[in-house]
């Protein structure tokens, strides 16, 4: 066997390659590769090895099985965690840089000592001096948790082996740190995962509660990515368009608990507020006598949500038409567009075609297909759909309505805001009092709703 040498490792996707290049294979990625030690076989660690035993399912004890979360007090970020933190268990939030995530993290870590709980915030990033002022802008100073600024692996042991265990500690950021056993540069893939591992073992064996924050690349995915979010329990982004003061904290993968759910947040002067009524506020100042804007009853995780999808559909320009999406996947677009053209004789596929979902949200159930659709014909016919009607069902490739999980919690969601109508897939059962339901089974059907328009 060749002897282990020096290995190239991509620092997007963690592929390892003998030689360097341009590109890595794996992902595609340009200018990723770094010369890295290779790590030491198998087998030839000093540690000495121990008998394992096994255990029966049926004969651990139930405070084993479901211990006691542990509530950090902020209700939206309780939730996206499955309704608290398990003990020991280790949380990754990713998000751009300048999202928020120092931010909703001190805030929880705050609420979580307020309550009574031991609570360690260890910096890499920013200076103490400077997360006290922001603590103090926040009106957070009074909040007794304890800070640390310190990026070596070793040192934040040291100081989180020394006296009682926290409850919950936070790292930010994992891009910060590194470790004396390794010879990578802080930041390099090798030096993320390896320290990254040090400190869940310590939560695992501890029982703390531990929280990494992580940056997001350009293109999305945290830095060091599939290493680090195999690692722990849960990823959780925090997600929010610039210019928008929503923010929203999703559950991509939870061990304990869903991965659909999301916190919605509002930044203020004074970190970041939680939004109970997410509906009313993405709904807030929506202008309903224009054509191609929709209301689309959504379902997030464990609640329903309504958000406006809008549209606009017009005269091309030269060559290939335009297509620009935001919060909603754009083959899906291309998909609703060419069943439109050619099972409802609607011709938007040689149109410019704008859509974007209000607020900054981004929606990825297929039952938004209806909204967008309704919103696509009314921009088309320039006639507005009427204001009091909510939409939702997913459409296929043949043109027909297929049904939608959880009518009757949109519907609900519809008539406690105010809503008197829904067109809904054709075999939508639900008695909910104050609404009409307006069952459609094609996109013929559809059509003729959405282009009778506000008249009806
Ligand atoms: P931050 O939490 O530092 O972002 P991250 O850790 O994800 O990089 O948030 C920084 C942004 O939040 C910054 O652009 C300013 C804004 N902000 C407010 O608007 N109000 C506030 O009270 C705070 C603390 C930050
Ligand atoms: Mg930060």
């Amino acid at each position: 066997m060749a002897k282990a040498s020096a290995s190239f490792v991509c620092q997007s996707c963690g592929a390892v390659h003998s030689k360097w290049a341009g590109k890595c294979d794996a992902c595609g990625g340009w200018n990723t590769l770094t010369e890295e030690a290779p790590p030491p076989p198998l087998g030839t660690t000093a540690m000495k090895r121990q008998k394992g035993r096994a255990f029966a399912l049926e004969d651990l004890k139930t405070e084993d099985v479901e211990p006691a979360r542990r509530i950090s007090g902020i209700n939206e970020f309780d939730r996206v965690c499955g309704g608290g933190m398990v003990p020991g268990c280790a949380l990754l939030v990713g998000g751009d840089p300048g999202v928020g995530k120092s931010t909703i993290i001190l805030q929880a870590l705050a609420a979580f000592a307020r309550g009574g709980g031991k609570a360690i915030y260890i910096s890499g990033e920013e200076s103490m001096a400077q997360v006290r002022s922001r603590a103090n802008r926040m009106s957070l100073s009074d909040a007794p948790v304890a800070l640390g600024s310190a990026t070596c692996v070793e040192d934040i042991m040291a100081t989180l082996e020394k006296g009682e265990t926290p409850g919950m500690v936070c790292i930010d950021s994992i891009q910060t740190l590194w470790t004396g056993a390794l010879e990578a540069a802080p930041g390099t893939i090798a030096q993320v995962r390896t320290s990254s591992l040090d400190l869940v073992r310590y939560a695992k064996a501890s029982g703390a509660c531990l929280v990494l924050v992580g940056h997001v690349t350009k293109d999305g995915q945290i830095a060091g990515p599939k290493a680090v979010e195999h690692l722990v329990d849960a990823v959780l982004y925090f997600e929010g368009e610039r210019g928008h003061q929503f923010r929203i904290l999703r559950a991509v993968k939870n061990r304990f608990g869903p991965t659909d759910e999301i916190g919605v947040f509002e930044m203020t002067g004074k970190g970041l507020a939680e939004v109970a009524n997410p509906s009313a506020l993405f709904l807030g100042d929506r202008n309903s006598a224009a054509p191609g804007t929709a209301v689309f009853a959504g379902i997030e995780g464990t609640r329903p949500l309504l958000v406006e999808v809008q549209a606009l559909v017009a005269q091309p320009g030269y060559g290939t038409p335009r297509r620009a999406v935001v919060g909603w996947d754009n083959g899906r677009l291309a998909m609703i567009l060419a069943v439109l053209d050619s099972r409802g004789g609607v011709g938007v596929s040689a149109q410019d075609v704008y859509l974007n979902v209000a607020g900054g949200l981004k929606v990825g159930e297929p039952a938004a297909d209806l909204a967008s659709a309704a919103a696509l014909v009314s921009s088309f016919a320039g006639i507005p759909l009427p204001p009091d009607t909510v939409f939702f069902g997913e459409i296929s490739l043949t043109g027909d309505i297929r049904p939608a999980p959880q009518a009757e919690l949109r519907l609900k969601e519809a008539v406690k805001l105010g809503f008197s109508t829904a067109v809904v897939p054709r075999d939508t059962k639900c008695d909910v009092a104050g609404l009409t339901l307006k069952p459609v089974k094609d996109v013929g059907d559809l059509i003729a709703v959405a282009s009778s328009g506000a008249a009806r």
